[in-house]
């Protein structure tokens, strides 16, 4: 499979849907943004709790519910009223970086105290309705901390256990340390899903060779600088796909000629008009999304400088036109 990857305020419902409309059978499944264990109480939780409702992802990607936090009643009650809303998985942010979700042990935050972990586990998979998935990176400080982590998660019903292999200090610079990957991958024995960097229709080979053992492949930043990559590597790569219920579900699947970058840019700025929200928050989204889309075209450093000092919402939408004619 191939799974979009959760990023806070890109991945979210919109982008999900015009994603899914624009590239038919790109993604075969998507793990939500996070949800903070704060909001435990579905009717309270309000906008972010949207994002996962059943009826406005109707003509979406499939989602996985993920969940940020290590309040256990909180754990629980969620992941249960989302089993009730038909999801039967949820997955377990552990590896946020931010330095303030970190600081409070959540996110890769947690991944030095292993012995909080396994309590967690301890006290939430017994009473779950769901299964439960994790998405982890190599530790918080140091790339060892995860051998500490690993034993636990092989004590528990995994469904799958994601792996960014960077740690959180590193943020999102250098490049994952597939040395390090290789090293746990055969510790691990859920199925592992890969995810960092996969860019190129060659870095999703390169992950494939050097791993033949990894289930799946998840993909973030990549789908916007590129958003035709996710078809593009199931065209080169089909025999991988051939079982994918969403490659099946489009006919002539590798004959598909992806969307042009520049329209999917233009669908999806048009989506984000149409969203009931403040004007400013449009900017924001649309400037948002295009510090990554624009990476896709060529010559547009100066429109992107233009766009990014622009304040109205009229002028930005000319702006995008002109720059994607
Ligand atoms: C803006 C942004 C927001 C993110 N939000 C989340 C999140 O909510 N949950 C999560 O597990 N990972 C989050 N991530 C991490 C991504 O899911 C992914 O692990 C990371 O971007 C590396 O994969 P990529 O190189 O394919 O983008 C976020 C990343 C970015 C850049």
């Amino acid at each position: 499979m191939l799974i979009l990857a959760p990023m806070q305020g890109l991945t979210e419902l919109l982008f999900r849907k015009t994603f899914s409309r624009c590239y038919p059978g790109a993604f075969d499944l998507s793990i939500s943004p996070f949800l903070s264990l704060t909001h435990g109480n579905l009717k309270d939780a309000g906008k972010k709790v949207e994002d996962v409702m059943p009826e406005l992802n109707k003509g979406s990607m499939p989602v996985i519910p993920q969940l940020l936090g290590h309040e256990i009643d909180g754990f629980i009650d969620l992941s249960n009223r989302l089993f009730d809303l038909g999801y039967n998985e949820v997955n377990w942010n552990m590896g946020c970086p931010m330095r303030r979700v970190a600081g409070k042990h959540r996110g890769s935050g947690i991944l030095p105290y292993p012995d909080e972990v396994r309590e967690i586990l301890d006290a939430v998979v017994p009473s779950l309705k769901p299964q439960l998935s994790v998405k982890v990176r190599l530790g918080y400080r140091t790339s060892d901390e995860i051998d500490r982590i690993i034993p636990i998660l092989n004590d528990y019903p995994l469904a799958s256990v994601t792996v960014h292999p960077r740690i959180g200090k590193q943020m999102y610079s250098g490049t994952p340390d597939l040395k390090r990957f290789a090293e746990i991958l055969p510790m691990i024995k859920h199925p592992v899903i890969y995810n960092g960097d996969v860019n190129s229709v060659y870095d999703y080979k390169k992950i494939r060779t050097l791993f033949p053992t990894v289930k799946d492949v998840m993909i973030g930043r990549g789908a916007l600088y590129n958003p035709q990559l996710p078809t593009l590597i199931k065209q080169h790569c089909i025999e991988d796909f051939k079982d994918s219920e969403s490659v099946k579900s489009v006919e002539d699947f590798n004959n598909v000629k992806p969307m042009p970058a520049e329209q999917f840019i233009n669908e999806l700025t048009d989506d984000i008009l149409k969203l009931n929200i403040p004007e400013q928050a449009k900017i924001r989204k649309i400037k948002e999304y295009w510090c990554l889309l624009s990476k896709s075209l060529h010559g547009s450093e100066e429109y992107k400088r233009r766009l990014l000092h622009c304040e109205d919402l009229e002028a930005m939408r000319t702006l995008i036109f002109e720059m994607t004619k």
